[in-house]
């Protein structure tokens, strides 16, 4: 799938149907928020979620006091549906519409969050780029926390494949620089309530 065809297939979802119509939708992102506060980050620590689209996880961060908070994601309509729902408070998030594995970081995180935008890069080149935006974005000793559908997990996603990862398999992809802290799998409910199984892995990050 080009670039193009991956932004148009992503606006297009956001763009036409609600909140709690997409699989992925969580009320609260568990998880997520756990995983976040296991790194043990200072409330004013740069934490980005990446492939964010509309999750309430940057609610949760910034109800739980963490005060620098961006969120990336291809799609505009995604990031406006986040805004318009937190009000006033979302001018304190950078917001970034961009392909992750053509993005340009321009600053350094403290942790770097992705629910379920890792597994759509299917071409070995992609995912290669998303790593180097990584390594290059994550500081010295910044934590990294992805999740993804697990090996037994489903094969698509918004009707795009995906690649299934267990931790193991998620570290080799990422390299020696990350060491494996934590790993769950986690059984998600879509909103029509079908099973999903997740594996979400917490990484520390060495630069050299
Ligand atoms: C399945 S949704 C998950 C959204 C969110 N993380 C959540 O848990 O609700 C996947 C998200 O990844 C975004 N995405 C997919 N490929 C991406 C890419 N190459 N760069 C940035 N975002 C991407 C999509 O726009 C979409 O919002």
């Amino acid at each position: 799938m080009s670039a193009t065809d991956r932004q148009a297939h992503w606006q297009n979802v956001y763009t036409s149907k609600g909140e709690n119509e997409v699989s992925w939708f969580q009320d609260r992102p568990a998880i997520s928020l756990e995983f976040i506060a296991a790194a043990k980050v200072r409330p004013d620590a740069a934490i980005i979620d990446i492939g964010g689209g509309a999750s309430r996880l940057v609610d949760a961060l910034l109800d739980d006091g963490y005060s620098n908070l961006a969120v990336l994601d291809l799609s505009e309509a995604a990031l406006a549906s986040s805004r318009a729902r937190i009000g006033p408070r979302a001018e304190a998030v950078k917001w970034m519409a961009a392909d992750v594995t053509t993005w340009q970081p321009s600053g350094q995180y403290d942790v770097w969050h992705d629910r379920a935008a890792f597994h759509f890069l299917t071409e070995e080149t992609d995912r290669q780029a998303y790593v180097s935006r990584l390594k290059t974005a994550l500081r010295d000793g910044g934590q990294a926390i992805i999740g993804t559908f697990a090996l037994d997990g489903p094969e698509r996603c918004s009707g795009l494949p995906v690649k299934r990862y267990d931790a193991a398999g998620l570290a080799a992809v990422l390299g020696p620089r990350f060491r494996l802290l934590a790993n769950r799998v986690e059984e998600h409910r879509t909103p029509w309530d079908a099973p999903q199984l997740f594996q979400f892995s917490r990484f520390s990050f060495t630069r050299a």
